[in-house]
């Protein structure tokens, strides 16, 4: 009789363990097929390409790619919502979006096909987090228009994993389902995750204390030190799983549990370059730059050369044959420039969880002072009753300054800090909003 339990899948899939060879001629087949999927399918792209005098014949080897005209945010909203899709729509069986700053969503499709590899990829991810069949998987990710809830939910599925669809919000609820359910996991923005952890400390609950291992975070930008404030309050594996609605989802990199040194790119179904976000041109690897996607396996909305307006780097392999990228330091987009000095949040964030007083709760305030730009910090003090640095004490205005003179000593800009009670900065349920323009327009 056959059994009742399904024995484990396997460990790893053929491509986490194969040689840079084999990883290479795959690559190369599976790019002139989507290259030319995509030229024969979509209108807009066969018009690109046609503008640039390249054809899908003139993709030979990984680094004729390189010929090849960009995707970019703009061309979805251009041919809004369909207008990229490269099979009829009766063969799209999911539709995602993500609202964006404009209002106008970006529409993505998806094919059987394509939702039966995103299942594979995302419980490729939840496996190299630590996941294993069998495991309680909460999904406080949002389900919806948004990739994050659904995504999760069907690689959870597919690794064999009982999901707890629990959806982003209803702080209290989630408290609740977590210490009576008892997850192994949990996949959440880090910025809920320690909403979650203010509202046990809250109802007296010790966040060690609950029943999870580790948690797969993502869908926004985190830093390394967050991680570790993560790990410490909730004594779980902290583990960063990547991805864009554009291109998947979640899923399209993860981080191995065991390395925790940058999501491997599942390279078997994206095909990642970096290039100058000013000139376009490809960067060596080890450089960094905007990150640059190509599918290889999608059928609805392959997306050749999309630039994610993420900047990072790529990293050799490690704990599989793909390569990395090492955390993603900001967006193209979320870049500050104060008084001529190039900031990113995530670099302040750092300086932030340097100081354990301090709550990883804040925010950036831009305002405009004549005319200079001038930045203001506010950052919350922690509710647990950590000891002040020596020579600050515990009165605010020491401690902003401490703050300011790290700021200023570490990144190189003056700023303002406001230090603020426990609670008073507004709490998002999915990706935090950590900049605040209040600019005048135009
Ligand atoms: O955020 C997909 C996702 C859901 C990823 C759940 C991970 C977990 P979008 O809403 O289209 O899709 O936003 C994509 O979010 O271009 C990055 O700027 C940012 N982002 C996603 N994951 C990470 C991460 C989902 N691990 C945009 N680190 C991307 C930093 C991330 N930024």
């Amino acid at each position: 009789m056959a059994p009742l339990i399904a024995p484990l899948r396997h460990d790893r899939d053929h491509y986490e363990m194969a040689s840079r060879d084999e990883i290479t001629a795959m690559q190369t087949a599976r790019l002139a097929w989507s290259l030319r999927h995509t030229y024969t399918n979509v209108p807009h792209y066969r018009a690109r390409c046609e503008a640039k005098g390249v054809h899908p014949d003139d993709f030979r080897e990984l680094k004729d790619l390189a010929l090849f005209p960009f995707t970019v945010k703009d061309d979805l909203r251009r041919n809004y919502p369909y207008g990229l899709f490269a099979v009829p729509m009766t063969e799209i069986v999911r539709l995602h979006a993500s609202s964006g700053t404009t209002g106008q969503p970006t529409v993505v499709g998806y094919t059987r096909a394509d939702i039966d590899h995103w299942a594979d990829l995302v419980a490729r991810s939840i496996r190299a987090s630590g996941g294993r069949p069998g495991d309680k998987v909460h999904v406080a990710y949002g389900y919806g228009l948004f990739t994050g809830g659904l995504g999760a939910h069907y690689g959870a599925e597919r690794l064999g994993c009982t999901v707890i669809p629990m959806s982003g919000g209803q702080t209290e609820k989630q408290v609740q389902l977590i210490r009576d359910f008892r997850p192994d996991i949990i996949m959440v923005t880090p910025s809920y995750m320690l909403n979650i952890a203010d509202e046990m400390v809250r109802q007296g609950l010790d966040p060690r204390q609950t029943s999870l291992r580790a948690g797969i975070f993502g869908a926004e930008p985190w830093t390394n030190a967050m991680r570790g404030e993560i790990e410490r309050t909730f004594g779980i594996d902290a583990v960063d799983i990547y991805g864009l609605s554009e291109i998947m989802g979640p899923g399209v990199a993860n981080e191995c549990v065991e390395t925790k040194d940058g999501p491997v790119i599942w390279e078997d179904h994206f095909y990642p370059e970096i290039i100058d976000p000013e000139t376009g041109e490809p960067l060596p690897d080890g450089e960094y730059g905007e990150l640059v996607f190509t599918t290889l396996t999608k059928e609805g909305l392959p997306m050749i050369r999309y630039r994610t307006r993420d900047l990072t780097r790529l990293l050799p392999p490690t704990a599989r044959s793909m390569r990395r990228m090492d955390k993603i330091t900001g967006r193209c987009d979320d870049m500050l420039i104060i008084r001529g000095v190039n900031v990113f949040p995530s670099q302040i964030e750092e300086v932030i969880c340097r100081d354990p007083t301090l709550a990883p709760h804040y925010e950036l305030v831009l305002t405009r002072d004549g005319h200079l730009d001038s930045l203001t910090v506010r950052v919350e003090t922690a509710p647990s009753p950590f000891p002040a640095p020596a020579g600050t004490g515990a009165d605010p205005a020491a401690r902003a300054g401490a703050l300011k003179h790290h700021i200023k000593s570490l990144i190189g800009i003056s700023t303002r800090v406001e230090i603020c009670a426990p609670g008073s900065i507004e709490r998002s349920v999915g990706k935090a909003k950590r900049v605040r323009d209040l600019r005048p327009k135009g």
